[in-house]
């Protein structure tokens, strides 16, 4: 997606650790009109899928899957990273290990929002070791739903998480995947 690029390019931040800073328009602070391309490109991808939930995690992947299901006239369901009162007692899990806090922690959807009827698309930000969409996956499985597509906006591709959704045949679709980025230069595939 050439604006998507072209804004990466512009606004993106390239960190210590090969971490892409997006907080300009993704991640803190959004540019909902980027979203909104975002989403129409999402639909675009899937249109052709009977898409009847958008499932994320929270916190960054919220807005995206939200703007996105405007497209889709579907909900969107995003899994929690804390457990709450507040939360069913019910819930599917996956497990999604964080490399930056080397340990696993859960995710959890309660099981009122997803159902062996659902057919769905998990929408994510980034995927880079493809932890948080196996997380969502597992969620998916337990639930004996449909996994029809997984979308996320941007894939750092020379991380391993691409090739390990494609080898297990997941229907993945990134908007901007990167190839590299060498001394704060962004190469894109
Ligand atoms: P993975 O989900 O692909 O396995 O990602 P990984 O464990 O490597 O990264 C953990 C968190 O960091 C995820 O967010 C992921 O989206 C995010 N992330 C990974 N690489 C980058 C990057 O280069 N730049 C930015 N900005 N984020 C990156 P999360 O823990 O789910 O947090 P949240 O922001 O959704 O709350
Ligand atoms: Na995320
Ligand atoms: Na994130």
């Amino acid at each position: 997606m050439e604006l998507l690029k072209k804004r990466i390019i512009e606004d993106g931040r390239v960190l210590e650790g090969e971490v892409l800073k997006v907080d300009n328009f993704l991640n803190h602070q959004l540019d909902i009109s980027l979203l909104n391309e975002i989403g129409k490109e999402f639909k675009e991808i899937f249109k052709d899928l009977k898409i009847t939930k958008i499932l994320t995690a929270e916190v960054s992947g919220i807005a995206i899957a939200a703007i996105a299901a405007q497209y889709f006239n579907v909900p969107v369901v995003f899994a929690k990273k804390t457990e709450s009162k507040n939360l069913d007692k019910e819930t599917f899990e996956g497990s999604v290990y964080s490399y930056t806090k080397e340990k696993h922690y859960k995710i959890r959807v309660s099981k009122r929002y997803i159902s062996s009827e659902d057919k769905i698309l998990i929408i994510d930000d980034f995927l880079a070791h493809g932890e948080a969409i196996l997380g969502l996956k597992e969620i998916v499985d337990e639930a004996q739903a449909e996994l029809m597509g997984v979308g996320v906006v941007i894939e750092k591709g020379f991380q391993k998480g691409g090739d390990k959704l494609r080898q297990m045949n997941l229907n993945v679709h990134s908007l901007a995947s990167i190839k590299e980025m060498v001394d704060g230069k962004i190469i894109f595939e």
